[in-house]
């Protein structure tokens, strides 16, 4: 994993497909909560405060001579939590948090004594444009983590292969809902970013897969017709909830304002339950006593170690956290490059915008 031998970004195991993932009662009552217990926030206003901190953190990443403007960014995907830190939010969804199905299937994936409910999430659309190119879900080290790390890092100790004895073992039991005719599948790579992707379809109902994506790169598909992917009047404060009129229906409001109904057809669904996976016993107790724990230093003794191998030369900043030289150093060492192909079905979202 140094220099000479590239680290290939891949799951633990082939993704697994499964069929029926939720009894017709669980599916009721999941979307019984997303009706009741709305509305619920864009994905993009959960991760920033404002439009012009999108535009701020964004601008960096456009080609020169390109006035960043907000909507550029804005996607109709809408998101709430089922669960979080191993807690179910919601009685009424406490067999499927706490699911016996889940744990026994993420346990299998891979072939692991010991595995618990982290959280579940679920986002909702109508037609929707899909701007992501493909990304990996957050990952985690024993000792480093959301909670004392900044993203770049996790992100690029996780590129980089260095630190994989630490990394958190983490599973997916990932589902969909959806009946429309256009788009809408999830396209998944397991073979590495430069491999061949693979794609599970739609229209697709209570379908998913098991799968860590920690390790794979993915992305949901755009869906709908390309003249309803961006509802007029779509802003950051935008809400999705229950059509008040319609018994099966959904709105999408802004300020108060109804800009787009979706009927139950149009509608997709995800559902994203993750848990966290315990090889054995003395990886459980690694895990909760803190006894093999990765601290900054040790991460950056890694990194620079490994630098040097390579044959790099730089300065050693005093504060490699963040050092700005540095930083983008490790970034562009470690960067193992997006997805180059892309299903003939569903291209990225560069095709996605010119056929728009
Ligand atoms: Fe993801």
């Amino acid at each position: 994993m140094t220099g000479n031998t590239p680290f290939v970004i891949r799951p633990i195991a082939e993704p697994q497909i499964i069929d029926n993932v939720y009894s017709h009662d669980q599916v009721e009552r999941m979307f019984g909560v997303i009706r009741q217990h709305g509305p619920w926030k864009m994905v993009l206003a959960q991760h920033f405060k404002s439009a012009e901190e999108v535009v701020a953190t964004m601008s960096g990443s456009m080609p020169e001579g390109t006035e960043p403007s907000f909507d550029m960014f804005l996607t109709p995907n809408f998101r709430g939590f089922f669960g979080q830190n191993g807690l179910s939010h919601y009685q009424e969804l406490d067999d499927i948090f706490y699911s016996v199905d889940h744990l026994a299937r993420v346990r299998s994936y891979w072939n692991a004594e010991f595995a618990s409910p982290e959280s579940m999430n679920f986002i909702v659309q109508g037609s929707s444009r899909n701007l992501d190119p493909a990304h990996l879900d957050g990952t985690s080290f024993r000792g480093v983590d959301g909670r004392n790390s900044p993203v770049w890092l996790l992100n690029t100790m996780g590129k980089s292969g260095l630190f994989q004895r630490w990394m958190m073992k983490k599973a997916q039991v990932i589902s969909w809902f959806y009946q429309g005719k256009i788009g809408g599948g999830f396209t998944y790579w397991p073979e590495g970013p430069q491999g061949a992707p693979k794609r599970l379809a739609m229209p697709a109902w209570n379908r998913g897969v098991v799968t860590q994506n920690e390790m794979m790169y993915h992305r949901g598909e755009a869906c709908g017709p390309m003249d309803k992917r961006m509802p007029d009047g779509l802003a950051f404060q935008s809400l999705w909830s229950a059509d008040p009129d319609r018994a099966d229906g959904w709105q999408i409001t802004t300020d108060g304002k109804v800009i787009e109904r979706v009927a139950p057809e149009e509608v997709r669904l995800m559902v994203h339950w993750t848990a966290q996976i315990y090889k054995d016993k003395q990886e459980r107790d690694l895990v909760f006593g803190h006894s093999d724990d990765l601290t900054h230093d040790q991460v950056f003794e890694m990194f620079v170690a490994d630098l040097r191998a390579r044959g790099l030369t730089f300065r050693m900043p005093s504060d490699p956290l963040t050092d700005r030289d540095f930083i983008r150093l490790l970034t562009s060492t470690y960067d193992c490059g997006r997805p180059a192909i892309y299903p003939i079905e569903a291209p990225g979202p560069h095709q996605e915008q010119i056929a728009a």
